[in-house]
C-alpha cells in the first residue's frame, strides 16, 4: 500500500494524465520496443498502429490515478486485464522493464512539470499497481493447472 503522501501526489496528476496521458504511452511504446525489440511479437501490432492500445494503457493509468486510494473500483478492470495478460503468458519480469519505460515517458512528455516528487510517487505507485496484477496473474495461472483442456483435474 502506498503512502499517504505517494497517494495525494499521485490522485493530483489526474488531471495531467487524462490531458496528456496517450502522449504519454505514445513515447512509452517507441522507447519499449526500440529498447526490446522482442516485445513487438508480443503485443499486437495492429493496435499500435491504429492506436488503440495507446488508449487502454492511458486510461488504465489515468483510472488507477483517481482510484488509488479506493482501488476496490478497480477490481473488475484488473481482473479483465489480468486475463489478457495470462492468455498472452506476460512473465512477471516484464513488470519492471515496462515500469522503467513508463517512468521515462512521462519525464520526457512532462518535460521540467514531472518534478522529482511526482517522478518518486509514480515510481512507488507503479510497483504497488504491479504487485496487484503479478499476484492476480499467480492466481490465474494457478486456477488455470487445475484443468486439463477444460476439464478440472481429478
Ligand atoms: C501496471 C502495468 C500494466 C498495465 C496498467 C497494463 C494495462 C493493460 C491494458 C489496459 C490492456 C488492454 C486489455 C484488453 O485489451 O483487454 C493491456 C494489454 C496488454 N498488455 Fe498490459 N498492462 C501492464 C503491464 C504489462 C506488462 C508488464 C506487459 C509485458 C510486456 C504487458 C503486455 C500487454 C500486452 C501484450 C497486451 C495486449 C496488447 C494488444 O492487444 O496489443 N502489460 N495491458
Amino acid at each position: 500500500m502506498a503512502s499517504k503522501k505517494t497517494i495525494e501526489i499521485v490522485k493530483s496528476t489526474a488531471p495531467i494524465l487524462e490531458q496528456h496521458g496517450e502522449a504519454i504511452t505514445k513515447v512509452f511504446y517507441q522507447f519499449l520496443f526500440t529498447n526490446h525489440p522482442e516485445l513487438k511479437n508480443v503485443f499486437n501490432m495492429t493496435h499500435q498502429q491504429k492506436g488503440t492500445q495507446q488508449k487502454v494503457l492511458a486510461n488504465a493509468i489515468f483510472q488507477y490515478a483517481v482510484h488509488i486510494d479506493k482501488l476496490e473500483m478497480m477490481k473488475s478492470a484488473v481482473q479483465s486485464i489480468a486475463q489478457k495478460h495470462t492468455s498472452l503468458a506476460i512473465p512477471k519480469e516484464a513488470y519492471p522493464i515496462v515500469g522503467k519505460y513508463l517512468l521515462i515517458a512521462i519525464k520526457e512528455v512532462l518535460g521540467t512539470a514531472a518534478t522529482s516528487e511526482i517522478i518518486d510517487a509514480w515510481k512507488e505507485a507503479y510497483n504497488d499497481l504491479s504487485a496487484i496484477f503479478i499476484q492476480r496473474e499467480e492466481n490465474i495461472y494457478t486456477e488455470r493447472e487445475q484443468y486439463i483442456g477444460g476439464y478440472r483435474r481429478l
